[in-house]
């Protein structure tokens, strides 16, 4: 079994402003605090699957500003292969993420760096024939993430393909080209022009799309938890575990990570929402999107805190 995985995607300089409330138009208000964390889309799966116990390389763009070797050392300092990554010139992208207290945040990404993909590395093609799967999200050139697809499945590579960062607005043509698509309700709700409220109408959704060509569906449910609709057979959901919320950026792309590392892992895919969701709980409680990624033996006692001694075995 081929355990290591390829992520290709954004990676930005994450402008925090707590505020207690957000400032209405041409309204100025006072912050609580302001900090710069590393993140993007891209990079918080590849730090958080580097965490959770898989080899993991890391295919980007930084810019050639202050705000680059600090994103590369914070995922080399998580164990991500990071000899992918190229530098352009021109800024790194950014997001300025507005935080509320609650956890609850707004996000404004200028692409910057991200923006700068033509096509994929001979590299990245190479490392393509080498892992157990490749994880791509929306911050990028949809013609990118198209030629990965496609490069993937002719190498027989499973891709997972996190709608983050489309606004809903996921290419149609990738979609029979990824094994796994993980929209959260809303970009799903976009996607099919259906409500996403009730867990029936997500699976009605989920089927829309497959119907569409895209094969199984792993949809975010936020507070609700999770769930995995595979094109034959019964979806498969699991709640959200209760915690204490701080803040919620990134918590979606951990999971989409943490599914990515259990199912290289041979997982059962119930063994995976769980894990997915355990891993995803424990990131909402820190601030920052790559500092709040937690480790193998931070979900593993998270699960054995929450009961489930059992399955403890499936997390080896
Ligand atoms: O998903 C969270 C991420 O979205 C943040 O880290 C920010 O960089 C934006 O890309």
């Amino acid at each position: 079994m081929n355990r290591s995985l390829l992520v290709i995607g954004s990676i930005n300089a994450d402008l925090y402003v707590e505020v207690p409330r957000l400032p209405g138009p041409g309204e100025t208000i006072a912050g609580i605090d302001a900090a710069v964390r590393p993140g993007g889309k891209g990079a918080n799966q590849a730090v958080a699957a580097s965490r959770l116990g898989v080899e993991t390389w890391f295919a980007g763009k930084l810019g050639s500003d202050a705000y680059a070797p600090p994103l590369r050392l914070a995922l080399e300092g998580a164990g991500v292969e990071t000899d992918l990554i190229e530098q352009v010139d021109g800024p790194t992208g950014q997001a300025v993420i507005l935080l509320q207290s609650g956890g609850d945040n707004s996000i404004i990404v200028v692409g910057g760096a991200n923006r700068e993909w033509v096509e994929l590395d001979e590299r990245v093609h190479a490392r393509l024939r080498e892992v157990g799967a490749v994880l791509l999200q929306c911050e990028i050139p949809d013609a990118i993430n198209l030629e990965a697809a496609h490069a993937a499945r002719a190498l027989g590579v499973p891709v997972i393909l996190d709608a983050g960062g489309s606004g809903g607005a996921v290419l149609p043509a990738l979609f029979p080209l990824v094994d796994i698509l993980s929209p959260n309700e809303h970009e799903l709700s976009v996607l099919t022009s259906l409500p996403t409220t009730t867990n029936e109408e997500v699976v009605a959704a989920a089927r829309a799309l497959q119907a569409r060509g895209a094969h199984t569906l792993l949809v975010k449910l936020g507070a609700r938890g999770a769930m995995l609709v595979p094109e034959q057979g019964k979806p498969v959901i699991h709640s959200a575990f209760q915690v204490n919320v701080v803040d919620t950026t990134g918590a979606g792309d951990c999971f989409t990570a943490a599914y990515a590392v259990a199912t290289v892992g041979g997982m059962q895919p119930q063994a995976r929402l769980r894990f997915a969701c355990a891993a995803s709980a424990l990131s909402v409680m820190r601030k920052g999107a790559i500092p709040s990624m937690p480790n193998r033996e931070a979900v593993k006692r998270f699960l054995m805190n929450n009961n489930h001694e059992t399955d403890l075995a499936a997390y080896e």
